[in-house]
């Protein structure tokens, strides 16, 4: 069956109840893969294990403006629909919601979700507003959807932190699924951001993987100060020339760690390759 593209919300209401009672039957279970396009492999992974969990899978495509910066373009973010969509029914998707910004945001829209414990620290911190954007978004995504699933990558791991907090707090009845970093076949954390990376580039990127996983090997032997600054050392070395932040926090709730209790310990790492920003993270 072909893949049915929905731009509105009434005809994301129509195609989800037909689909629920279609061919399947009526308790087909519902999962959500929300993206803001450029489809790569790791969406279509998110995809995979979102048949894995349900009956019926909904990708979303909306490059969500609230959650760009003033300084951040949001003109720029790759579009590549035709492609993406392409992409999506190959993998077996059953529905792609393709919002207009007036559908998410009426004139009157007057709603902000902010998770403040959690947006306040790593990517929160220079992205002021960053994860409102993301949480307001993904709030709605998963109302209108009324998703049994939604499915998320551990690349952007506070992003899923705070999803995984506003779904609890709001009582969403919604499992959130995270996968793993998908990763190129150099350790590259795939990201819509690599295409913006010439060889030479590349080939610098490439070792953040590579220095996290040493770092993650040594972690248990050392103090964190020494795991922080062998990973600082180690991606000046390789050229990097602006680093954003590297530090190692709590996997559950992004609060520091100490050396007396290194358990639930993750490596979280933002830096800049000329224009481009790069994150990942590593469990320790
Ligand atoms: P986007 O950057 O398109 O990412 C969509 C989903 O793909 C997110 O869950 C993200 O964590 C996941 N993802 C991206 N690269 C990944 C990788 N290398 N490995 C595993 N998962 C990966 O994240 C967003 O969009 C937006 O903030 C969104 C949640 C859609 C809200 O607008």
């Amino acid at each position: 069956m072909s893949i049915e593209v929905i731009r509105d919300l009434r005809g994301l209401h129509s195609s989800i109840a037909r689909h629920r009672n279609g061919p399947l039957n009526t308790a087909a279970s519902l999962a959500i893969v929300p993206t803001m396009g450029a489809i790569h492999e790791a969406h279509e992974a998110l995809v995979v294990e979102a048949k894995k969990n349900a009956n019926i899978v909904l990708a979303t495509i909306f490059v969500n403006p609230m959650q760009f910066g003033e300084n951040e373009d949001l003109d720029k973010y790759p579009r590549s629909e035709e492609e993406d969509i392409k992409r999506l029914e190959d993998k077996g998707c059953d529905i792609v919601y393709i919002p207009e910004n007036k559908t998410m945001y009426p004139d009157d829209f007057d709603l902000t979700i902010n998770v403040p414990k959690l947006s306040s620290v790593l990517c929160g911190k220079e992205r002021k507003n960053h994860f409102q954007g993301v949480a307001t978004v993904v709030a709605k995504l998963l109302l209108q959807s009324g998703a049994d699933y939604a499915i998320f990558g551990e690349k952007d791991y506070q992003q899923l932190l705070i999803i995984t907090s506003l779904v609890k707090d709001l009582d969403i009845p919604c499992k959130i699924v995270p996968i793993s970093t998908v990763r190129d076949n150099n350790g590259l954390a795939i990201s819509s951001r690599n295409q913006y990376l010439n060889p030479k580039q590349i080939n610098i990127a490439n070792n953040i993987n590579i220095i996290m996983t040493e770092a993650a090997k040594n972690f248990y032997n050392v103090d964190i100060n020494e795991t922080i600054s062998f990973v600082r050392k180690s991606i000046e070395k390789v050229g990097i020339n602006k680093i954003d932040y590297i530090e190692i926090r709590d996997n559950h709730n992004l609060e520091n760690i100490s050396n007396n209790n290194k358990s639930n310990a993750r490596l979280f790492i933002a830096v800049y390759i000329d224009e481009v920003r790069l994150i990942d993270n590593i469990k320790l």
